[in-house]
């Protein structure tokens, strides 16, 4: 059984029974609008602990002004459906006083990796990330939690905050999931009409291709040069297509460590992400 926690309270009396009777506790935290990418993260995180918690919270701090935190798919009887499905013990439903209360004035600046990539074009974002998600630890106090390599500069820098500030939680990185045809998975799909879906498919055809070209090329610059110009012609206004080192995410031209290939751009009123793996060739 789901049991759905609204309040601090709550969570905290649920998480306290479990504690008791010595069970672990693995966290996943989303904003809803849930689809198997989350479910992969909740399949993961009862991998690791007896009990789990899914958050479902749209956090408005790391919204741009102009970016769709109104619009945003609320769907929470379908999540919590869902969440039953999978054999998730909690689901976290907070109301944003509960995260945010009077008073609240804290926020986490994750330094250098939060202003590369996302960070140009989001500024703030990930300052709201890294503090929503440090406060949910506080509220929660999971032993393990889960987070989307959909997400990859997300997941770098939680992992950066977690290892700064000492936090007592142990972070899984979940590789993505993609539909039958390479779109990767997001609540944001939803905003798509049918035609700007089949053009979105030039997003994971171009990084598959990068990802094999890239290893071994001198100079890989010419490949993203290429893969821009698919992805203008098909319709995208890109905000970035870059090869960067896997850890730091500072931009390489050449594969002479793992690196990731990672690209954000907008179709119609929808902004899509999505990045790979860029492996060195064994030499
Ligand atoms: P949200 O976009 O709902 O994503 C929640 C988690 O699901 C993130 O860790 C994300 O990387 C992961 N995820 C999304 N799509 C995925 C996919 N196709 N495959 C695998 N994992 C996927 O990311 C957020 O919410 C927020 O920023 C949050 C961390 C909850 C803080 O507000």
């Amino acid at each position: 059984m789901t049991q759905t926690c609204v309040t601090a309270e709550q969570l905290q009396a649920a998480v306290a029974a479990w504690r008791q009777a010595g069970d672990s506790v693995s966290f996943v935290p989303t904003m809803g609008a849930l689809h198997d990418g989350h479910i992969a993260l909740v399949k993961e995180a009862q991998r690791h602990a007896r009990r789990t918690v899914v958050s479902i919270f749209v956090n408005p701090t790391q919204f741009g002004p102009n970016e769709d935190y109104t619009r945003y798919p609320r769907q929470l009887e379908q999540d919590r459906a869902l969440l039953a499905a999978a054999g998730c013990d909690a689901l976290f439903a907070p109301e944003v006083a509960t995260v945010y209360p009077p008073g609240f004035a804290t926020s986490i600046d994750p330094g250098p990796l939060a202003r590369q990539l996302e960070g140009v074009f989001r500024p703030g974002h990930f300052a709201g990330v890294a503090t929503v998600v440090a406060r949910l630890f506080g509220l929660v106090r999971p032993d393990y939690a889960c987070f989307g390599e959909k997400d990859y500069q997300q997941l770098q820098i939680i992992r950066q905050t977690v290892r700064d500030l000492a936090l007592p939680v142990q972070i899984i990185g979940v590789p993505t999931v993609r539909a039958a045809d390479g779109l990767a998975l997001s609540s944001r799909n939803a905003y798509l009409s049918a035609t700007e879906r089949t053009q979105a498919l030039v997003l994971s055809a171009t990084l598959r291709r990068i990802a094999a070209e890239a290893p071994g090329q001198p100079d890989c610059r010419v490949l993203l040069t290429a893969g821009e110009q698919a992805i203008a012609a098909a319709g995208f206004a890109i905000d970035y297509l870059a090869l960067c080192d896997a850890t730091t995410l500072t931009p390489v031209t050449a594969i002479d460590a793992p690196a990731r290939v990672l690209v954000a751009a907008k179709i119609g009123k929808t902004r899509l992400i999505d990045n790979m793996a860029v492996l060195p060739t064994a030499s």
